[in-house]
């Protein structure tokens, strides 16, 4: 069945309050869901109330507190439709399921993980526990009873603030929760069992006390004082700078082991994937550390862009999605070094939605229509819509920015809005005109522009013309041109701006292009010499650019720009034309070629002490086997690329050993571990260090070395993924895995970076190791996050090991995705998109990986989820 937003029609019916009665028992939950109904005004008198349901079990049903005869409804699994209702309209409706939390393995709806009773609802799982209107624009009052055993779950929690409780008799005891706010089905949240648990408070702006607890396995108590320092942090910031308070009693946040993905933001009860909790530095990462600072403050600030405004519908999905992970980069930024983040955020975009914008899953950012909305969670929804909110800010500045934002949540608290609302708002506040600006929610794929430069020295005037373009996506042939905001400045010699007298052609305000027209010219007055452009700076738009820059000019950027996003992409640029040249020449049998000039600019940049380490070490990390891949774009082959890759870090290895070693033993003082972004940077450049020298000294014994002395995780991981990456089965290497299975075999979300880092290992050998480790005694394909690190880090991170040119790779993948469809349909159909690029590579590995796909499709016990997916995957 395929959805079309063009299909939106309100409700005949309206749910102003819920009560949820539940009696937990691990096999056979019963809930009791008590309805006020109220027909829609001019909605006719015979119209019939059908629910949504999901694999339920109706058990009872009255109405008006009478039992329904057997021919006033209808009861499927997955739906309810009840006819002859009260002539006024207005009724009660009592519903009693049975429900199985125990063997509910997809995660979705109320099911158990470690003995802990947890709920997903969105986007449709509440089906899974009651019947419904279970869509995003039902807005309801929620009040919820929970009984359950004393000893199984001592700890009852619901959204909201807590009402009630007391001891019942045979064991039992209850609570009451009450939500005074409005929400839809998909934001009801349960948790209840036996859990360890931190508390702390935070007074809001205008001094209401909030009590808050985050929620995990006892015994761990310690690895959530990060996550509560996130949190505050979190809820000052949003008072800060959007002016938004927190509006309840209570804020709760559980950590769970089984979770599909991030965490939920459900209203007052966030629950967490525990890898987004739990951290302290023997055992998380700085990245670790960096995710769930921003996960936290993601699922809090969706409190307001999220449950206070919500989505009309899940065509909708960027207008919460989008917004709240603008806010959260935000965050990160202000707490963090902003251009760093950056261009994490940058990377993390080249890597991930610009793949899924120019392959056969691409989609408008607020797509059109949909089999599965659980497949429309991707990248473009989330990040390509956050650079969307961010493109709003750059064209209209940060003041109308926050006056759009301020009569955002003004005109729109409570309701279930859409994009139209959200641009509407900026329109108002700004009196600018965005309907072309808007195409950036309808028009999927990754617009190109196509720069050429003109100085003429006689009249001091520079001319910069772009061509805009955008190829055809899945459903979409034809694109208009777009609204394009390029942020720029002239640069004089060493880097210093040249300020234009004036600008003609095109509009350009202050430091910003406004590129709307298909090809435009802008011609800049008053320009002494002729300048280096320094385009798409901060990374104004989620744009590619085709330049007419000579390598003299990029090293120039690379070496003078203040922008450090477009320094450090000049850098890439060049490091991408020599590492995608030679991947081509290492195909055709031919050696590798690197000239001194990238080697110079290298160690240049390594040895800069004005420059920030973070900094440093993102521009000698070279870009990834799948950078290269994505850039070359057709007739991919990994092996290949690997040997472009290696040549040039071999080179850059030898080059600079010397100095290197110098700046990693200097980098060693560094004190005791803080998982600030100062500590982080400098951990970040001694570790990239750490693989350049590794690789100069053809020795394993600096890896094995740092390995062991480490006293942080990050330096530990790092030296362990050394040893892997670069000595394969090595003594060394077995020693510190070993090593690391020994201290920590007993931590799985720990061991999930020892999983990841076997399934990384290049070449041939990767698909027989990632076999072995799916016996280990702590794998198992029930887990998310187990599966993800070994199998999701295999099929989308290895390059050579998944791509294997005989096809075993996706042979086994798609054998393996069969069986984890059976369990949890989500996780399959999230994996398998890993295979999304498969068109790209050189025709041998197609023609496998087709024929694996194919095999995929073939099955006839598909999820929708999954065949969704490969349907599209293929077609
Ligand atoms: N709203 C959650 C978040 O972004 C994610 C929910 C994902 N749900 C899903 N069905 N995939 O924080
Ligand atoms: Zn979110």
């Amino acid at each position: 069945q395929v959805f079309h937003l063009e299909d939106y029609k309100p409700t005949d019916f309206l749910i102003p309050e819920t009560h949820l009665d539940f009696s937990l028992h691990p096999e056979r939950t019963v809930v009791k869901s008590t309805l006020q109904i109220e027909r829609r005004a001019g909605v006719a008198s015979d119209a019939p109330l059908i629910l949504d349901g999901d694999d339920l079990k109706l058990v009872d049903i009255r109405l008006d507190g009478a039992v329904l005869g057997d021919n006033a409804y209808i009861a499927t699994p997955d739906r309810l439709e009840i006819r002859g209702l009260p002539e006024n309209g207005a009724f009660t409706l009592e519903i009693t399921t049975e429900i199985n939390p125990t063997t509910n393995r997809q995660l979705t709806g109320l099911y158990r993980s470690s003995d802990v009773y947890c709920t997903q609802c969105e986007a449709e799982g509440f089906r899974r526990i009651t019947y419904f209107l279970d869509r995003p624009d039902m807005l309801s009052v929620y009040t919820v009873r929970i009984e359950a055993e004393r000893n199984e779950a001592p700890l009852l929690l619901s959204n909201g603030n807590p009402k009630d409780k007391g001891k019942l008799t045979n064991g039992r005891h209850f609570a009451v929760w009450h939500d005074p706010h409005p929400k839809p089905a998909y934001l009801f949240a349960l948790v209840a069992g036996d859990l360890g648990v931190i508390t702390d408070t935070f007074t809001t702006a205008s001094g209401r006390h909030v009590d808050l607890g985050i929620y995990v396995e006892h015994g761990k108590e310690p690895r959530a004082l990060y996550a509560m320092d996130a949190l505050k942090r979190s809820m000052k910031w949003d008072e800060d700078v959007f002016g938004r308070e927190y509006d309840l009693d209570v804020f709760n946040v559980v950590a769970v082991s089984d979770f599909n993905m991030g965490a939920m933001e459900n209203k007052g009860l966030n629950v967490f994937n525990d890898k987004y909790v739990l951290a302290d530095p023997d055992t998380a990462t700085d990245t670790d550390y960096a995710g769930i600072e921003a996960v936290i403050a993601h699922e809090y600030f969706h409190n307001w862009t999220g449950n206070r405004i919500t989505c009309r519908d899940w065509f909708q999905l960027c207008l919460k999605e989008g917004l709240t992970v603008y806010r959260d980069h935000e965050f990160s930024a202000d707490m963090r070094s902003r251009a760093v983040k950056r261009i994490a955020e940058v990377k993390g975009l080249k890597a991930h939605q610009f793949p899924e914008d120019a392959g056969p899953l691409a989609h408008p950012v607020r797509p059109r229509q949909f089999r599965e909305i659980n497949n429309f969670y991707t990248s473009t929804v989330y990040e390509k819509g956050s650079e969307v909110v961010r493109m709003i800010r750059t064209i209209l500045g940060p003041e109308l920015f926050r006056k759009g934002m301020d009569l955002y949540f003004e005109r729109h608290d409570g309701d279930a809005a859409t994009i139209e609302d959200f641009i509407k708002v900026f329109e108002d506040a700004s009196g600018e005109d965005l309907s072309q600006f808007a195409l950036w929610y309808d028009q999927a794929g990754t617009p190109n522009l196509a720069i050429t430069y003109d100085y003429d020295q006689a009249t001091k005037t520079f001319e910069i013309e772009i061509e805009q373009s955008l190829k055809p996506t899945p459903g979409q042939t034809s694109k208009k041109p777009m609204h394009i905001p390029v942020q720029f400045a002239l640069l004089g010699a060493k880097g210093r701006e040249l300020k234009p007298r004036s600008a003609k052609g095109g509009l350009v305000k202050d430091d910003v292009i406004h590129l709307r027209k298909r090809k435009e010219r802008f011609s800049f007055s008053g320009i002494p010499e002729r300048p280096v452009p320094s385009l798409l700076r901060g990374f104004s738009a989620p744009v590619t650019l085709t330049s007419e820059l000579t390598r003299t000019d990029l090293a120039f950027l690379a070496r003078n720009d203040g922008d450090e996003v477009t320094r450090w992409q000049a850098l890439t640029q060049l490091l991408n034309a020599k590492l995608t040249s030679n991947a081509k020449r290492v195909r055709g049998g031919k050696p590798a070629t690197i000239e001194n000039s990238s080697i110079k600019l290298l160690g240049e940049i390594a040895f800069n002490v004005t420059l920030d380490e973070a900094f440093r070490a993102l521009c000698l990390s070279i870009p990834s086997e799948s950078d290269i891949a994505r850039e070359l774009g057709a007739n991919i082959d990994p092996d290949a690329i690997l040997g472009s890759r290696d040549a040039l870090i071999s080179a850059v290895a030898e080059a600079h050993a010397g100095k290197f070693a110098q700046t990693y033993s200097e980098l060693a003082r560094v004190g005791s571990f803080k998982p600030d972004a100062a500590g982080a940077g400098r951990r970040a450049l001694r570790n990239v260090l750490l693989d350049y020298l590794s690789v100069a000294e053809s020795s394993s014994k600096r890896a094995a070395t740092q390995f062991k002395n480490a006293d942080n995780m990050t330096d530990r991981a790092a030296a362990l993924g050394v040893l892997v990456q670069r000595f394969g089965d090595s003594d060394a290497t077995n020693h510190a895995l070993q090593a690391f299975e020994a201290r920590f075999g007993n931590d799985p979300l720990v061991m999930d970076k020892w999983f990841v880092v076997q399934a990384m290992q290049p070449g041939n050998g990767a698909l027989d190791k990632v076999r072995e480790l799916m016996t280990h005694k702590l794998f198992s394909l029930d887990n998310p996050n187990r599966t993800r690190a070994l199998i999701g880090a295999f099929s989308s991170g290895n390059q050579t090991g998944f791509n294997r040119a005989d096809g075993a790779g996706y042979k086994f993948f798609a054998e393996t995705i069969l069986t984890i469809d059976k369990k949890n349909p989500q996780l399959a159909a999230r994996l398998l998109t890993a295979m999304r690029s498969w068109r790209s590579f050189e025709p041998v590995r197609r023609e496998h990986a087709r024929e694996s796909l194919a095999n995929i499709a073939r099955e006839t016990g598909l999820s929708a989820d999954v065949r969704d997916i490969v349907e599209r995957t293929l077609a």
